[in-house]
């Protein structure tokens, strides 16, 4: 089968969706590659690297029987997809459902690497995860980087320096590396979520886990379901009261599918300390926190909330080199060989399946 790379298009995206290393092993595993010129630039991976290890390297992506991308395609590149085509990426199938309607009218078969089902068996191709852990850790360091103060106890001659108070809301799998991540630096770290089931995995990291009182419910799938408003009025509570002593907040906390729950309100902000720091990691949900602006870095009653969407990108090396490791497990399942073999009773094909007009 022929997978094709496009170089990505939409803003700030400086990832791509296969990395030379993994290129080699489905080279050696029965698949044809090809990389649109450039494509593995911006992430730190020269044409000469793909090339070196079997890979086409061509001006035009032409029709593979699928394309292997990290961001959704723009209406322009889907409408050059053809019917049957096989598309790999993050689609954003609950948020975007112009874009998948698109790719459903052109007979597209979508697999979104969000809905990849979160088992064990498919835990490999899990981009969600991979993903998240990139930004838990570089929130951290942007948070680092914000703050009028360092992170670690430091005794000097000039005296003693006390350790950053770091809180983390949302312990999933970006905040639990936030919390690892701030630990390592020597921040006290606190976290709280509404999954009672996080506290010992918070503890275990060396953070304490906040007691406030609100207590949420797991789905199946080992998600959070959203608060009633009477408890999210409850949380906000809470936290207005820990917030204040806190150097540096960083939320996490997400409802796939739904805007992001507000923890943090204006006023609990305007009574941070002045040099505080916000990382929202939910920003692109909407944020956690109230006086986030998506995108946008800002500075509100002297406390610096950080919005940046697509933290990934950031570090574009790392991540591209993880989410391709995912892209590459989920195409050994869907063609082993290097042949295409859709099972749409296996489960992890199904799941992740978000568009199959063409093979219904
Ligand atoms: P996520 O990105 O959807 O949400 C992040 C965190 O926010 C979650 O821990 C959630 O409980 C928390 N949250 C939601 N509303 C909140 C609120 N109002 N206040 C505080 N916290 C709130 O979740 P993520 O990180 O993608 O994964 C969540 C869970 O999914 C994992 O902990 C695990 O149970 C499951 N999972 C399973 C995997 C597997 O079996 N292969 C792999 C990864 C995750």
């Amino acid at each position: 089968m022929r997978i094709a790379v496009p170089r990505e298009t939409a803003s700030g995206e400086r990832r791509v969706a296969l990395v030379p290393e993994v290129v080699a092993k489905l080279a050696a595993s029965g698949f044809e590659i090809a990389i649109e010129r450039g494509a593995g630039e911006a992430a730190g991976f020269a044409d000469d690297a793909y090339a070196a290890v079997g890979a086409q390297i061509v001006d035009d992506v032409g029709d593979a029987a699928c394309v292997a991308r990290v961001a959704p395609p723009s209406a322009e590149e889907t409408a050059q997809m053809s019917d049957g085509q096989v598309l790999i990426g993050f689609l954003a199938p609950l948020t975007d459902l112009d874009g998948i309607a698109r790719l459903r009218a052109r007979g597209v078969v979508a697999f979104a690497m969000e809905s990849v089902p979160r088992i064990s068996r498919a835990q490999s191709m899990d981009a969600l995860s991979s993903q998240a852990t990139v930004s838990g850790y570089k929130a951290v360091l942007i948070a680092a980087d914000r703050a009028p103060k360092m992170f670690p106890l430091l005794m000097t001659a000039a005296g003693t320096i006390a350790p950053a108070k770091v809180l983390v809301l949302g312990a999933g799998v970006a905040g639990l590396q936030a919390i690892a991540t701030a630990r390592r630096l020597g921040a006290v770290v606190s976290s709280f979520d509404v999954r009672p089931a996080v506290k010992e995995q918070v503890e275990s990291l060396g953070a304490t886990f906040l007691d406030l009182g609100v207590r949420g419910e797991e789905t199946e799938g080992g998600y959070a379901k959203e608060l009633t408003p009477e408890q999210q009025a409850e949380q906000q509570r809470a936290l207005a009261e820990r917030i204040p002593d806190f150097d540096v907040v960083i939320t996490t906390a997400l409802i796939p599918g739904r805007p992001a729950p507000k923890l943090i309100p204006a006023s609990s902000v305007a009574a941070m300390r002045p040099g505080s720091v916000i990382v929202d990691l939910a920003a692109e949900a909407g944020g956690n926190c109230e006086s986030t602006r998506p995108c946008e870095e800002a500075v509100v009653h002297g406390v610096t909330i950080v919005g940046l969407t697509n933290l990934p990108s950031l570090l574009a090396a790392d991540a591209s080199r993880l989410y391709s490791r995912n892209v590459a497990a989920l195409l050994q399942h869907l063609a082993p060989g290097g042949e295409l073999a859709l099972d749409f009773d296996d489960e992890i094909t199904s799941g992740a399946c978000v568009t199959r007009e063409a093979c219904a």
